[in-house]
């Protein structure tokens, strides 16, 4: 199957790197979760989520940083280089690295309104707010997990899990 294919692939780029390999899968889980209801492309959702910071080491060593704007210019091309081993429409390889590309900003209007990006934000959202607000109180946590979610489904998670 394709998704273990690039799940082996993912985790062979990022190494020893056990924390990036198991922060990908567990965005994975909840992006699969969401799609459920969510609906959208459950191939491109897949994809991008095993994928998404596939630019992190590279940002690191050509920038010293891993910083979200650097994650976005260096993730694309390893992700197009993955895939393109693939028999997969240039359209769809094309629309995986547009997410890649916006996954920290969400600047892009070409993709921020498809369900598979809102989808793929809002994974890695409910992955990282325990990191990103270690100690925040819940009604802080509230306002902002009503904010940054940009799905119903992804939102009712980070509720159940996090308030
Ligand atoms: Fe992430």
């Amino acid at each position: 199957m394709l998704k273990d294919e690039l799940i082996k692939k993912m985790k062979s780029i990022f190494g020893s790197d056990e924390k990036r390999i198991r922060h990908a899968l567990n965005v994975l889980n909840y992006a699969e979760q969401i799609q459920l209801t969510e609906g959208g492309d459950l191939f491109i959702i897949t994809a991008s989520a095993i994928l998404h910071d596939i630019g992190i080491h590279e940002a690191e060593r050509k920038h010293g940083s891993n910083a979200g704007k650097y994650q976005e210019i260096e993730g694309p091309p390893i992700a197009a280089d993955v895939l393109k081993n693939y028999d997969l429409e240039q359209e769809i390889i094309d629309k995986i690295c547009l997410i890649i590309a916006n996954h920290h900003s969400a600047k892009d209007t070409r993709i921020n309104d498809t369900a598979e990006f809102k989808i793929i934000w809002d994974a890695d959202w409910l992955v990282n707010i325990p990191d990103e607000y270690p100690d925040l109180k819940q009604d802080k946590l509230s306002k902002i997990i009503y904010k940054v979610f940009k799905t119903e489904k992804g939102r009712q998670l980070a509720m159940d899990r996090y308030l």
